[in-house]
């Protein structure tokens, strides 16, 4: 199995959008997923409870995850589910190197139409951090987020060779600026729940939708098993 964290200290990336996404599309591929929900304002937890009977059967949301019990929580899920999410508050926290600490793989969430990358920094930064003084090696994937339909391939594509030139893995798929996106989750649905005419472009969505959880299952699958850090790791990290 493996864990993977949504991590941007920017508030309003769309992680919790991503995250939502991404544990949506696995377990509509049959995979057990279970999200930790670190954001106190709960969001993915309401969504979920509103979905309620009409969820995805193989998608549990754990609520009311803080520095305290995150470990607890991680431990006993990453072996009973093939894919533990963690969805992290905006701000920088002391949630964020735990998290990571639990993580076989890093996606993070930046706006493409702003290139938003301070908060990106952050992260990148703990990540190399982690690697330089305690040796824990975490792949990560910046993610595009919000990306306009029109945009030119050419303008992602100087975004993704900006990126690239600081040694950071962009993914190929972006997540799309859709209505759908905003709508389905604000309202308690889910992307194949929703009715087709309230929204427009919803099968675009979905295409987007599957497009980043095959490439993302694809990412992380090589580093999926090794879900037991080792204990000495753990004491590297919380030193
Ligand atoms: N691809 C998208 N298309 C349309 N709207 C989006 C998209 N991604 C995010 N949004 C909207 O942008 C806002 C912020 O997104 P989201 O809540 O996912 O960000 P976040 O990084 O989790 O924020 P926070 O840091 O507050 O937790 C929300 O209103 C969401 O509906
Ligand atoms: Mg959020």
């Amino acid at each position: 199995m493996a864990v993977l964290t949504f991590a941007n200290t920017k508030g309003g990336a769309g992680k919790t959008t991503a995250v939502v996404i991404v544990a949506c599309e696995l377990a509509r591929m049959g995979f057990s997923v279970a999200v930790l929900d670190a954001d106190p304002q709960l969001w993915i937890s309401k969504w979920h409870e509103r979905l309620g009977e009409r969820a995805p059967a193989s998608l549990s949301v754990v609520p009311y995850v803080t520095a305290a019990n995150l470990g607890q929580h991680a431990r006993k899920l990453r072996d009973e589910v093939d894919f533990l999410l963690i969805d992290l508050p905006g701000a920088r926290s002391p949630l964020l190197a735990q998290a990571l600490g639990y993580s076989n793989y890093v996606l993070i969430p930046v706006q493409g139409s702003a290139m938003d990358a301070e908060g990106a920094t952050n992260v990148i930064e703990l990540l190399q951090y982690l690697e330089d003084r305690a040796d824990i090696r975490i792949p990560h994937s910046v993610v595009l987020t919000r990306v306009n339909p029109m945009v030119t391939t050419r303008a992602l594509q100087s975004v993704k060779e900006l990126l690239s030139s600081r040694r950071v893995h962009v993914l190929s798929t972006p997540i799309i600026e859709r209505a759908a996106y905003r709508e389905v989750f604000g309202y308690g649905q889910t992307l194949y729940t929703i009715d087709t005419d309230s929204v427009s472009n919803l099968d675009k969505a979905q295409q987007n939708a599957q497009a980043l959880a095959q490439e993302v299952l694809r990412r992380i699958l090589p580093y999926s098993g090794r879900g037991e850090r080792t204990k000495s790791d753990q004491l590297k990290l919380s030193a």
